[in-house]
């Protein structure tokens, strides 16, 4: 009986350890990862970012492992990031008002992911997708085209807005440099 009681408790440590921090057991490629459910209550990565020049507002969101990275660290695998594109009109006092959802994109990363990125498009372990406002269509955007967009920010992890959520995530405030790409 001990010796029945003990191999359980080994088969469940096993398999809670094959979804720990190195990222789910799941190897993802392009399109295949799902918004995840409940991702509104993860911790905000920033919110209402104002693109006049699209004329959207995004808002954007990280997975509690993400949200665990340190300045000057890459983000860990496990890591998922959704943005909801939104269009916007400009209001009277020059901001943007949000009106209705046109996209959620999706990027994660997990160990070898990157593995089945077309050649000369690997942003590290990082897979794309996207989907219209219900989350669940797939949208035309081809995931190339999110490769190539992310794939110069070596420095930053491929995160466009890397530095800014990392100053602002505590309370501070982000000053954006003279002819910064955004
Ligand atoms: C033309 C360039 C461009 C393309 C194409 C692009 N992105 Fe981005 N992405 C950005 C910029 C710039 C930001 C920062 C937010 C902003 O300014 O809108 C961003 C931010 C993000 C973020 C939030 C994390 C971050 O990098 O700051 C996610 C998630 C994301 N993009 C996913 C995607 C997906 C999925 C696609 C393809 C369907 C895609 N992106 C295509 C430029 C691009």
């Amino acid at each position: 009986m001990r010796k029945i009681v003990a191999a359980i408790v080994v088969s469940v440590i096993l398999v809670s350890c094959s979804t720990t921090d190195s990222g789910p057991a799941v190897k993802f490629k392009d399109g295949e990862q799902a918004v995840p459910a409940g991702y509104k209550s993860w911790p905000k990565f920033l919110m209402n970012v104002q693109r006049g020049d699209a004329k959207q507002v995004r808002d954007i969101y990280v997975n509690p492992i993400g949200a665990r990275a340190q300045k000057g660290q890459a983000f860990a695998n496990g890591t998922i990031m959704v943005m909801e594109n939104y269009a916007a009109k400009p209001g009277a006092d020059g901001k943007l008002i949000k009106g209705e959802l046109l996209r959620v994109f999706v990027m994660g990363k997990g160990d070898g992911w990157g593995d089945s990125a077309p050649q000369g498009l690997k942003n590290g372990d990082w897979v794309y997708a996207a989907y219209l406002a219900d989350g669940l269509t797939k949208a035309p955007e081809p995931a190339v085209t999110c490769r190539a967009c992310h794939l110069p920010l070596t420095k930053v992890d491929y995160v466009h807005r890397y530095d800014e959520y990392f100053a602002t995530r505590d309370g501070g405030v982000f000053t954006r440099p003279a002819g910064g790409g955004y």
